[in-house]
């Protein structure tokens, strides 16, 4: 099949979260399945500059009609491996910036701008460089719009561009909500300004309207695809996924095991397997020293890597503070995010300094040292589309405990309930939760062959890629 996904960010040209690594593994793993694979993302800076986008040649200059107005911007193409093209839609004014989505203070104003022109920039290099898609799969509300533009030009063109829409949601808490006044901008016919178009609360709303127009839609789990139909995680759109209910499919994501697979892992001190767990000691000791704790500490370790937001349940986390205090244990957290939560974390590492130790900042390979040298991975999420790093955590030999929520539910089994099959252990996304969690660890980590059993069952488990992109590959065959 001729397949094209369209992300706002796609590893490892540019990544703030999951996204990327799962848009960027699904569309390598087709590639290697045969498939001609074509990626879109915005020429961002940190995208172009990358080392391995070296070779991007110039394609096509584009002049993308925004409104009364027509902006210019140029393709640029490369291929860094058989099957896979990756193009890069450009617009110095829009993408050549230091961040993504916006600073740390907040986004940048013109987010609806810079991503109408992003899908409408794609929709003319399909039509000029005559790709012929079978599939156009688009992710998140940053392509919200792209079915609609792509059928919107079919009709003006009267061109073929694909046969079939695809729309993927990763987090529907993020929606691209903006000014009804921008709609004009995308030259779509006015009807769609109205509640059975791109309306909310008067607003324009990016992800109902790929919700609403893509031939099929999925989401990152089977979990959160009845979850998102629910007024308790649908963000307001639960109404609009109902409707859809027919055409949602949740497939969950893989991780990529040539990155992730402690056996190999590049990045911590000493390898492991499920047969020789030696390397994981060594990996534990380094963890502690890189962080200033007692390299001798014989006791549990709880480990976090996360976006510090509501929606990973850090505050959750914070409100357990106590139980660190008084403890003897160590929590190891590794985090990014909103000002109040880091500040947070910060003061609890300054409260117990022998027992907790925080780095705020991006640190690619202190979270894998993190997952390696953990006993226990902490993720009491509110809500988890799917979710990575229990995924890590169960390969790394490190107990999972998580909120039971979308993906986390979908991929770890609660040693509880299920003493033979149990793989982490799994509490309602509450502070009182997260408190019945971290107890059930302690009494857990008493009980080494149980423990052990249970970290061997993870260790065990496999979250290919290439079976999570069979079944992609089945449901754009099915949409066809
Ligand atoms: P989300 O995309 O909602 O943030 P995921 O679990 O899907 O959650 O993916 C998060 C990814 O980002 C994981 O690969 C995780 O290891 C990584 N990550 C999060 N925070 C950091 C950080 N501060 N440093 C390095 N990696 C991080
Ligand atoms: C989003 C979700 C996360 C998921 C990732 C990749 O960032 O929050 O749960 O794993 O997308 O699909």
């Amino acid at each position: 099949m001729k397949i094209v996904h369209v992300a706002s960010e796609i590893f490892p040209y540019a990544k703030t979260g999951g996204l990327a690594d799962a848009a960027g593994s699904l569309a390598a793993t087709l590639a290697d399945l045969g498939h001609e694979v074509s990626v879109f993302l915005p020429g961002y800076r940190v995208a172009v500059e990358h080392p391995l986008a070296g070779q991007a040649e110039h394609r096509l200059k584009l002049r993308v009609e925004m409104g009364d107005v027509f902006m210019s911007g140029d393709v640029r193409s490369f291929s860094p491996r058989k099957n896979l093209t990756i193009y890069f839609v450009c617009r110095e004014e829009f993408f050549d910036r230091r961040h993504l989505y916006g600073t740390p203070e907040r986004d940048y104003e013109d987010n609806h701008h810079r991503f109408i022109f992003f899908c409408k920039g794609v929709v003319e290099t399909l039509r000029l460089l005559e790709l012929g898609a079978d599939i156009v799969h688009g992710h998140d509300w940053q392509c919200g719009l792209l079915p609609l533009l792509l059928r919107h030009a079919e009709q003006r063109h009267g061109a073929t561009l694909a046969i079939k829409t695809v729309f993927t949601v990763h987090n529907l808490a993020f929606q691209g909500i903006f000014p009804m006044r921008s709609f004009y901008r995308t030259n779509l016919p006015d009807e769609l300004m109205g509640i059975d178009g791109v309306e909310f609360y008067g607003q324009m709303n990016m992800m109902k309207a790929g919700l609403l127009f893509a031939d099929r839609l999925t989401t990152v789990s089977p979990r959160y695809a009845v979850e998102i139909q629910t007024p308790e995680f649908g963000c307001g759109l639960d109404g609009v996924v109902l409707s859809r209910a027919g055409e949602i499919t949740g497939l969950l994501n893989g991780i990529d095991a040539r990155i992730w697979n402690p056996a190999v892992d590049g990045l911590i001190p000493e390898h492991y397997n499920v047969g020789d767990l030696a390397g994981k000691t060594r990996c534990r000791a380094d963890l502690l020293k890189r962080h200033g704790l007692d390299p001798e500490f014989r006791g549990p370790i709880f480990g976090m890597v996360c976006r510090l937001t509501e929606q990973k349940g850090i505050d959750l986390v914070l409100a357990n503070a106590d139980f660190f205090k008084a403890a003897d244990v160590r929590l190891v957290l590794l985090g990014t995010g909103e000002r109040r939560f880091e500040t947070a974390v910060r003061e609890l590492a300054k409260a117990c300094p022998s027992r907790v130790a925080v780095s705020t900042r991006q640190d690619e390979s202190m979270s894998h040292l993190i997952e390696a040298g953990s006993d226990f991975f902490l993720m009491p999420s509110r809500f988890e589309p799917c979710g990575l790093n229990q995924m890590y955590s169960l390969v790394y030999g490190t107990l999972p405990l998580v909120g039971r929520v979308g993906g986390l539910a979908d991929t770890v089994t609660d040693l509880d309930e299920y003493p033979a099959a149990g793989t982490g252990l799994m509490f309602a996304p509450t502070a009182e939760g997260v408190r019945d969690g971290l107890s059930r660890a302690l009494k857990l980590f008493d009980q080494p062959a149980r423990l052990a059993a249970a970290q061997a069952r993870g260790m065990r488990k496999n979250f290919s890629w290439t079976q999570a992109a069979r079944a992609y590959e089945r449901l754009y065959e099915e949409a066809i």
